[in-house]
């Protein structure tokens, strides 16, 4: 059973509830397909409200908690020493498309330290947790990242820019240097549960450009508590500030920052 300190308590008990309506606005969105106007406006709405859900149930357990989330940026508390880091739906596109690879995304800082993560996909009901020095988790099973040695045998997972993001050269010349020296590569869709997959062993690795915050907190610390290396793409640890993250196991780490760096 995964070690759960109060708080992290308090964050399964906000992303279920969150969850809970998540999947009800999920199964509207088949209606919604079909219709003329199109299901955008319902899902920005969907964003909003499941931000606002966790936003309050945190609150209430936590008052004077600050929080960095996606739709309201930053919101200072009282208690300057913790903070909650929220993508409410991360993989929004895929939502928007009926896909159901989808999550909340939550964790918590303390000083500035990540110390507690949630990453749950309401959908197939897998939640992910990490609390710090107590190892990750998928529900009720310990994870650990995936022992594979070679970059021939691994799978890959990243996130390609799209229309009005940067990077997209640095991109392709990245894509191209790991489809021509790996098994396989995934482009899924939510960041969190590309991080989440890394920490199960899914995916061997994980990379990409540009994202924010809430995209990776969680997913750090789940990622590390299963054993995994984190660092952004200069093998430092500014992967919060720069946007830039490669998750991978031990061995793999070194030789997969020279691949995509051109250096191998
Ligand atoms: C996105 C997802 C996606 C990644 C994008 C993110 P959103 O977050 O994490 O996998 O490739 O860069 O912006 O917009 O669905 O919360
Ligand atoms: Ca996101
Ligand atoms: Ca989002």
């Amino acid at each position: 059973m995964p070690y759960l300190s109060p708080a992290l308590n308090v964050m399964v008990a906000a992303a279920r509830k969150a969850g809970r309506a998540l999947i009800r606005d999920f199964g509207e969105l088949e209606n919604l397909q079909i219709s003329k106007k199109g299901p955008a406006d319902f899902v920005s709405t969907a964003d909003s409200r499941t931000e606002r859900i966790l936003i309050e149930e945190l609150t209430r357990a936590r008052p004077g908690y600050g929080f960095l989330v996606e739709e309201g940026g930053a919101i200072e508390g009282r208690d300057k020493t913790h903070r909650f880091i929220i993508d409410p739906i991360d993989g929004t596109t895929n939502f928007l498309h009926g896909i159901p690879q989808f999550s909340i995304s939550i964790a918590l800082e303390r000083e500035g330290q990540l110390v507690s993560a949630l990453i749950f996909n309401p959908v197939t009901d897998e939640m992910y947790l990490a609390e710090k020095g107590h190892g990750a988790y998928l529900n009720d099973r310990r994870l650990r990242v995936a022992a594979r040695q070679h970059l021939s045998d691994i799978l890959v997972a990243s996130g390609a820019p799209f229309l009005g993001k940067d990077g997209r050269d640095v991109f392709l010349t990245e894509l191209n240097g790991v489809i021509a020296s790996t098994a396989g590569m995934r482009r899924f869709g939510s960041a969190a549960l590309d991080l989440a997959w890394v920490a199960a062993g899914r995916f061997d690795a994980f990379w990409e450009r540009n994202l924010k915050p809430w995209d990776i907190a969680a997913g750090i610390l789940i990622v590390r508590e299963a054993g995994g290396v984190v660092s952004d793409m200069d093998g430092r640890e500014s992967m919060m500030d720069c946007g830039h993250i490669l998750a991978a196991n031990d061995a793999l780490h070194r030789p997969l920052l020279d691949l995509l760096r051109g250096k191998s």
